[in-house]
C-alpha cells in the first residue's frame, strides 16, 4: 500500500463513523424503510444474469417478480441444506416475508436502529427472522459477524442483499474500505450463493461506478467461469458458482495495469 494510504483510510473510517451516527439519529425519518420484495426487485432486476433472463424468456417489464424468481430458482439447487440470508443496511422483515413460505431457514436484517413494534418482533420470530443493530461500514467491528454466527449457528449464508438507498450516498467510498467489505461479504457466501449490492445512487456517484467496474474487470480476468458478476448503473449481482474460490485474494488496483 502506498505511503499515506493508511492515513486516508483512517480519515474515511472516521468520517463514516460520524455519518453513521448522524444516520442513527434519523432512522425513523427514512422515506424508504423495511421495503417489500417487489420494491427491491425494481432496484435489482437490471443486474440479474442475462443468461437467466434469456433462458426463461422473462418479460423485463414485469420487474416485480424477476428478483424473487431468480433467487429461488438459483438457490433451490442447494437442495440438501437449510438456506440462510442477510440484508445488510435494513431490517429485512418485509423483504424476507416476500419469499415463498419456509424457503429460507433463517434470515437476518442488519441496520443502525431496530424500530420494530412488539407485534412485528413476534411475527418475525415466527418466521425465524432476526434484526441486529450495528454499523456495517466499521471494518474493525467484529461484533456483527459474531452476532450472525450466534443467530445462525452457521458461518456461511446463501443470500446477501444490500440496498441502503439514500444512506449509500452519504458514505466516503474509500477503495480500501469497499474492497474490505466486498471481500468479507464474499467470504461468508456459500457456494452457489448470491449477493445483490447497491453501491451508489444512480447518476450522482460516477466515481464509485468506476471503482466497481475496475474491481469487476479484475474478477472477470481471474475467475471468469467461477464467479459471475453482472454490474449495472448502481447495482451488481454476484453469483459465487460451485467451485468458486472460498475467499477472494487481496485486490491491489495499483498493481493491475491490464484491466479494461
Ligand atoms: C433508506 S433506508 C433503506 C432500508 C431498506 N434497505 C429498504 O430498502 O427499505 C437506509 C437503511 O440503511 C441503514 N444503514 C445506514 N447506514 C448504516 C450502517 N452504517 N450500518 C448499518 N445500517 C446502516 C439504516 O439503518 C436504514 O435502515
Amino acid at each position: 500500500m502506498k505511503e499515506g494510504e493508511f492515513g486516508k483510510i483512517r480519515k474515511a473510517i472516521k468520517i463514516n463513523k460520524e455519518v453513521s451516527m448522524g444516520n442513527f439519529a434519523i432512522e425513523e425519518k427514512w422515506p424508504t424503510r423495511d421495503s417489500s420484495i417487489e420494491d427491491f426487485s425494481k432496484t435489482f432486476f437490471s443486474c440479474i444474469s442475462d443468461e437467466y433472463n434469456t433462458r426463461h424468456n422473462f418479460d423485463r417489464s414485469k420487474k416485480e417478480n424477476i428478483f424473487k424468481n431468480y433467487i429461488e430458482d438459483t438457490l433451490k439447487n442447494n437442495e440438501n441444506k437449510k438456506l440462510y440470508a442477510i440484508e445488510f443496511g435494513g431490517s429485512g422483515s418485509e423483504l424476507f416475508r416476500g419469499f415463498s413460505k419456509d424457503f429460507f431457514y433463517k434470515t437476518i436484517g442488519i441496520c443502525l436502529k431496530d424500530l420494530r413494534k412488539i407485534s412485528e418482533k413476534f411475527s418475525d420470530k415466527l418466521n425465524n427472522h432476526f434484526v441486529i443493530e450495528g454499523d456495517i461500514l466499521d471494518i474493525f467491528d467484529k461484533k456483527i459477524y459474531n452476532d450472525i454466527n450466534k443467530k445462525f449457528n452457521m458461518k456461511k449464508v446463501d443470500l446477501i442483499i444490500s440496498r441502503m438507498m439514500g444512506a449509500v450516498y452519504d458514505f466516503k467510498k474509500n477503495e480500501a474500505i469497499l474492497n474490505n467489505i466486498a471481500r468479507k461479504w464474499y467470504s461468508i457466501l456459500n457456494e452457489n450463493g448470491l449477493m445483490f449490492v447497491q453501491f451508489a445512487l444512480p447518476k450522482v456517484e460516477i466515481n464509485t461506478e468506476e471503482l466497481v467496474h475496475k474491481w469487476v474487470g479484475y474478477i472477470n480476468q481471474n475467475f471468469k467461469d467461477k464467479i459471475e458478476i453482472q454490474v449495472e448503473k448502481n447495482v451488481f449481482c454476484l453469483h459465487k458458482k460451485f467451485g468458486a474460490p472460498e475467499e477472494l485474494p487481496e485486490y491491489k488496483p495499483e498493481e493491475i495495469n491490464t484491466v479494461k
